[in-house]
């Protein structure tokens, strides 16, 4: 148990950076969090038109997961490395830092999953490429890639894997609540547009 909490707390630690906020404010842009959908995460970076700071974004978001993975499962070993994706997710979803309001997960999902299954990286990385591109909505691809990826990792990784993702994708779901909302409203923003 004290390993478990360990490697949840790593995980957790790692997750709560908030990448998006924090190169935005590097950067001197508008607080983040008072334009478009007010989300921390990269979609949102994009909308103050820097394409550096979203990538950046999207890869210190991705990377922090990668990293707690990698970190937790080579110190506390195999189930050490689920836990401490579990942390960095909720890490990323609920920062102490930010009075627990942080971001949707999409990055830092992608990032867990890399270094769980990364097969099934690849797969959440194409259908969220497929989807955006014909849609242009970056929920939507994230929402449709996610379900793909756990299917993946059951399919291409281990049953373990399988069932986290599932639980990583339910909040990542959850999170999106207002996204789906505005989906099905046609009122969601679409990518390269002012949200
Ligand atoms: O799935 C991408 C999600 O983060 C959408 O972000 O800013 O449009 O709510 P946003």
């Amino acid at each position: 148990p004290l390993l478990s909490f360990a490697a949840l707390l790593l995980g957790y630690a790692l997750g709560s950076i908030p990448f998006g906020l924090i190169v935005t404010r590097l950067a001197g842009t508008q607080d983040i969090r008072s334009i478009g959908s007010g989300n921390i995460g990269a979609t949102n970076v994009l909308r103050t038109g820097r394409k550096g700071l979203a990538a950046a974004t999207l890869l210190g978001d991705a990377l922090k997961g990668t990293l707690a993975v990698l970190l937790a499962g080579a110190l506390l070993g195999p189930e050490a490395a689920l836990l401490a994706a579990l942390g960095a997710f909720l890490g990323h979803l609920f920062p102490v830092w930010l009075g627990f309001k942080g971001g949707k997960g999409v990055a830092t999902f992608l990032g867990v999953t890399l270094a769980l299954a990364w097969p099934a990286a690849l797969v959440f990385a194409a259908a969220w490429l497929a989807v955006a591109f014909v849609t242009r909505y970056s929920s939507l691809a994230a929402l449709v890639a996610s379900v793909f990826t756990v299917l993946a990792a059951f399919l291409l990784g281990s049953p373990q894997t399988g069932g986290l993702l599932a639980i990583l994708a339910t909040l990542l779901w959850f999170m999106h609540r207002a996204n789906i909302r505005r989906l099905l409203d046609g009122t969601e923003g679409r990518i390269g547009k002012k949200g």
